[in-house]
């Protein structure tokens, strides 16, 4: 039998605990994997919670980001062997918070030996996020770039990325993150009250692409600085992000690989700021959950 943390019913976080089951098998077109380490993300209490639907069959096996070791392929999938290193997204709501589970083979690519399980399990959902809020809107060199909830889980990569495609950038996280966002090479910015006029003394010329993580009034707030309001982009808040004139992220099929060779060559480092051991992952989904952990939360089986 394998371990895996589900949701027994939609809710806070009474509805959720470790279970057992059979190790799932892969069918064609993914692979098994035995999990050496599962990314959280915001997303995975939103689902416990329901906000995507509450008509999935119970349990609901967490985490959507997962790195391991290749167990088994399926018939016909091409470009893994078993005992490959690999990261991808579980297949089938077969979760990642697990021993073992299944991987979509196309949303999956091979682990580079110098990326590390706990920083490759943070690529399939954050890092890719981090990747298209950069580069979605194809912001020349130079152009000014600002990163809104900039010392969370997609925050801190998106600083990197665009600093890599050499972009000026900007940072704005609460106070206790300032040496995480000066650590980047961005221009770090308080948030709360008064932050657009620190904005607008850190980017006089105003800001070309808004990487927005945070949505809601801080959102609305920073609209003004923009050169454009098409420059908007969000992963938070769609919503209020397209009343301002801008748009949500769009998922690029070149995300999962171009973020995992940034990674690789040295250029983003996921920055995992907590591991916590699978019979914890409810500490894990709290820390994630209070909404100011500081970089990435990891699971290791
Ligand atoms: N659409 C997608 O595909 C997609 C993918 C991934 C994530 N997301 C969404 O993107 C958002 C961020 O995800 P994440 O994984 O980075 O979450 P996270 O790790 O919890 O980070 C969120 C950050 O927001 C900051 N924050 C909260 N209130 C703020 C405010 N008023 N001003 C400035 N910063 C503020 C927090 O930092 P402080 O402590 O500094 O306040 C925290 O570091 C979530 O809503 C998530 O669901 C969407």
């Amino acid at each position: 039998m394998s371990t895996v943390f589900v949701v027994t019913a939609y809710g806070g976080p009474e509805g959720q605990q470790l279970t057992e089951r059979t190790a799932p098998t892969p069918r064609a077109g993914e692979i098994a994997i035995a999990v050496r380490a599962a990314g959280v993300n915001p997303a995975d209490a939103k689902r416990r919670e329901g906000a995507f639907g509450t008509g999935g069959r119970l349990p609901l096996a967490m985490g959507l980001e997962a790195a391991g070791v290749v167990t088994a392929v399926g018939e016909g999938t091409e470009g893994f062997a078993v005992g490959d290193a690999v990261l991808g997204a579980p297949a089938r709501g077969l979760g990642a918070f697990a021993e073992h589970t299944v991987l979509g083979a196309s949303g999956s690519v091979v682990k580079p030996a110098e990326v590390s399980f706990p920083a490759a399990a943070t690529l399939p959902v954050a890092g890719t996020t981090a990747y298209d809020l950069v580069h979605q809107l194809e912001p020349a060199a130079g152009q000014t770039v600002l990163v809104l909830g900039a010392g969370g889980g997609v925050g801190q990569m998106a600083l990197q990325v665009a600093a890599a495609h050499g972009l000026t950038v900007i940072g704005v996280a609460s106070d206790s993150k300032r040496a995480l966002v000066e650590a980047t090479g961005a221009t770090f910015v308080p948030s709360g009250p008064g932050v657009a006029d620190r904005v607008r003394e850190a980017a006089p010329t105003g800001v070309d692409v808004l990487a927005d993580l945070v949505g809601g009034e801080p959102l609305r707030e920073l609209a003004p600085m923009m050169t454009s309001p098409a420059g908007i982009v969000s992963a938070a808040d769609a919503e209020t992000a397209a009343a301002l004139g801008g748009g949500g992220r769009e998922r690029s099929e070149e995300a999962l690989g171009a973020i995992t060779s940034l990674v690789r060559d040295g250029l983003v480092d996921p920055h995992v700021g907590q591991t916590h051991p699978l019979a914890k992952a409810a500490e894990a989904m709290a820390a994630v959950e209070s909404g100011h952990s500081r970089g990435k939360v990891v699971i290791i089986p």
